[in-house]
């Protein structure tokens, strides 16, 4: 559906809708996926030393509930025990172990103090200009009990919702953990997005505190984070005032920082005063842990609701499976920053739950230079590793003489999440940093998963660059035809999970039609993931990406109408497109085509006029939403193209941006508009960024 300036009619598009006339997209690599024949069995010592064994998925076939009881009771420890697996009577509202009772930060910090491990190193903190911080499990309990109890003494109460909008720093960790100690959600939004984007999440959840930091360190400088708070809950025509009552603030880089006193308090302050014990508070099983906003197919972030027991369950399951966790020997690194579901379930609660060691790093990969990550394996002796596709292909770029300075030999599982890696990173991945010797798990899952759900077990599963493989033993997942038939091996269709999995999410925070509308109704009963998928001759599984007006930048969930709603925000443009086109380096990049309202449309007449067009705009969509949804191009255009029902034919847009020649246009309303939009680009130009 077109993205007019007014009315917003996108709003009233279906949640999924699968776009007439497209089949699914192939991200880069995939097209030679039926040619991709390698294989990479475990060794023998692996295989015989890994926490999962082949015996795990003949158990959770035989009875799955009893297999996901024994996993709730062997890796979480309850206050109360659960005495019933699973309630699905109000699907698709799940109930796990939901008269169980128990605290997840207890499950995270305390109960391995309690059994002799404080000494435990639990995080090895790198920040980006060096200065590094070592956090044992005892230390972070006292740490997490102090924030608890400053909590409690600014007024947040067991219920009440949390945001978080901090840099990857110790305390993003201890503020999570201390909110999960009174029972309160987090919501934790990523320091890249900005003002606007914070207001519409606080506004959203009725968040009563937010925790933030002066800035933090990305690029060798410091990067201010506070004046977006300061902003998001400012008063603002038009807008509720807030709900905001304290603004709790972290001293990281000693900038500046405006402040409103009685509202902010530092977070130093405030810890100093507290009492280093705190009785965590006992939580049903179904208690909201956290919201995490995540993007969907209309402009309005969906806040997906995470509950206690089944989440934590899964996360600490897949967790010991699927990277081996030795809890003893193992230092495990997952770059993902908490402000995504990855930094939830593989750096705080998965990890913490296992009683892991692992390494925490601020900055980004190549500050100070490009070898940063593998001098950080070096030095910490990292032995898992949990990074995304983005990342393997812009080391590939850099040149693989960078890792091969440092010594990577402590590595011994390598994982991959976010998006499909295509074969080729794969196999870089596997030979330069894992040395040819290591297993790669290609996990797949969403925000909404929870925790992984496909993926091969490294000690069990002959590995295929480029495959998620299989579900893990507890999952059930299938790829069907428009009639929810399952497809046979060689067949591609979408990705449904056909049962209830302890982490799934339990709602949209305050819209439970959009909950059913959204994930249940495209195959009545079933959870359709948005994704789409083959299974190849061994019925294994490979990912194609998004079937749905959702793009994947960088492993980022990204929503095009969230993009064209900005970019109509502003004043000189009246209609805009947005597409995925694939990348080699970001897997997708955002594309704009832009129709400027008639007063301005000269302005983009010459190259110089575009150019200045394409940073106002870009610029523009950063502020309403955040750097990391600029469009990569900005094409000015005369028409978009539609169908007769006015919806815009993304694909005709995709052959464009790709510089493709253009497909089938037979069903546009008017067949002239794919030439009058060729004829009029300029040669386009590419970002600065
Ligand atoms: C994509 C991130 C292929 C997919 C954990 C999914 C993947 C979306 C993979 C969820 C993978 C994630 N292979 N595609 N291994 N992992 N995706 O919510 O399209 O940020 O629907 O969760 O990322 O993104 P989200």
């Amino acid at each position: 559906m077109a993205h007019a300036r007014a009315p917003h009619q996108s709003r009233c598009a279906p949640e999924v809708s699968v776009p007439e006339n497209e089949s699914t997209t192939a991200q880069p690599g995939l097209e030679n996926l039926l040619h991709e024949t390698r294989s990479f069995p475990p060794s023998p010592e692996f295989a015989a030393q890994a926490n999962a064994q082949p015996a795990l998925y003949e158990e959770a076939r035989a009875d799955r509930l009893a297999f996901w009881a024994r996993q709730a009771n062997d890796l979480v420890t309850w206050r109360t025990p659960f005495t019933e697996t699973l309630d699905w009577s109000q699907a698709p509202v799940a109930r796990w172990f939901a008269d169980g009772t128990l605290n997840a930060a207890y499950n995270a910090v305390d109960r391995h103090v309690e059994a002799g491990l404080g000494d435990r190193v639990a995080i090895h903190f790198e920040g980006e200009p060096g200065d590094t911080r070592t956090v044992t499990y005892a230390e972070l309990q006292r740490d997490v009990s102090r924030a608890a109890n400053a909590l409690a003494a600014l007024g947040v109460e067991t219920g009440d919702r949390v945001v978080i909008y901090l840099p990857m720093v110790v305390e993003a960790v201890v503020a999570m953990l201390a909110c999960a100690r009174i029972g309160a959600p987090h919501s934790v939004v990523f320091g890249g997005f900005s003002a606007d984007a914070l207001r519409s999440r606080i506004a959203d959840a009725e968040a009563k505190l937010v925790i933030t930091a002066d800035g933090g360190y990305r690029r060798g400088a410091a990067s201010a984070l506070k004046p977006a708070v300061d902003e998001a809950i400012a008063p603002k025509e038009g807008a509720d005032p807030t709900t905001v009552e304290h603004v709790l603030v972290v001293r990281r880089t000693g900038q500046d920082t405006a402040w409103t006193e009685g509202r902010d308090v530092w977070w130093h302050d405030a810890l100093e005063s507290a009492d280093t014990t705190h009785t965590p508070v006992w939580v049903e099983a179904e208690h909201p842990l956290f919201i995490l906003y995540t993007s969907g197919t209309t402009g309005k972030p969906k806040g997906i609701l995470h509950t206690t027991g089944g989440y934590l369950t899964q996360a600490a399951y897949t967790h010991r499976n699927v990277f081996d966790l030795k809890a003893e020997s193992d230092v495990y690194w997952c770059t993902a920053d908490i402000g995504w579901v990855t930094g939830h379930s593989y750096v705080v609660y998965g990890p913490l739950l296992n009683g892991a060691t692992q390494v925490i790093y601020e900055g980004t990969p190549d500050s100070p230079h490009q070898g940063r990550w593998w001098e950080i394996v070096e030095k910490y002796k990292v032995s898992i590793l949990y990074t995304a596709p983005t990342a393997i292909r812009a080391c590939m770029k850099w040149g693989e003489e960078i890792p091969a300075r440092f010594d990577l030999s402590s590595l011994r599982v390598l994982g991959s999440v976010g998006e499909p890696i295509n074969p080729e990173a794969w196999m870089w991945y596997r030979r330069v940093i894992g040395g040819d010797r290591t297993p790669i798990v290609d996990t797949w899952w969403q925000t909404e998963t929870g925790a992984i759900m496909i993926s091969p077990l490294p000690g069990v599963t002959a590995a295929k660059p480029g495959s998620a493989q299989v579900p893990l033993p507890g999952i059930v997942a299938d790829v069907v035809d428009d009639e929810a038939h399952s497809v046979p091996n060689g067949g591609g269709g979408y990705l449904v999970l056909s049962e209830p999995w302890p982490s799934m999410l339990r709602g949209i925070w305050g819209d439970l039609e959009r909950f059913k509308d959204t994930y249940w109704s495209r195959f009545p009963g079933i959870y359709f993931a948005g994704d789409g998928a083959k299974k190849d001759e061994d019925g294994d599984i490979w990912l194609l990406g998004r079937v749905d007006d959702v793009m994947n930048v960088s492993g980022h969930r990204l929503s095009t109408t969230e993009i064209e709603s900005a970019l109509v925000s502003n004043e000189i443009v009246a209609e805009a497109a947005v597409v995925g086109a694939s990348d080699d380096l970001t897997g997708q990049a955002v594309v704009a085509f832009v129709i400027l309202r008639g007063e301005h449309a000269a302005r983009a007449a010459d190259a110089d006029g575009a150019a200045a067009v394409q940073t106002e705009l870009r610029n523009h969509v950063a502020k309403e939403i955040g750097p990391i949804a600029k469009p990569k191009r900005i094409l000015v255009v005369p028409e978009l193209p539609k169908t007769r029902s006015g919806k815009i034919m993304r694909r005709l847009l995709r052959d464009v941006a790709e510089n493709r020649t253009v497909g089938d246009a037979t069903t546009l309303a008017d067949s002239s508009v794919m030439e009058l939009i060729s004829a009029g680009l300029q040669k386009p130009s590419s970002s600065d960024d």
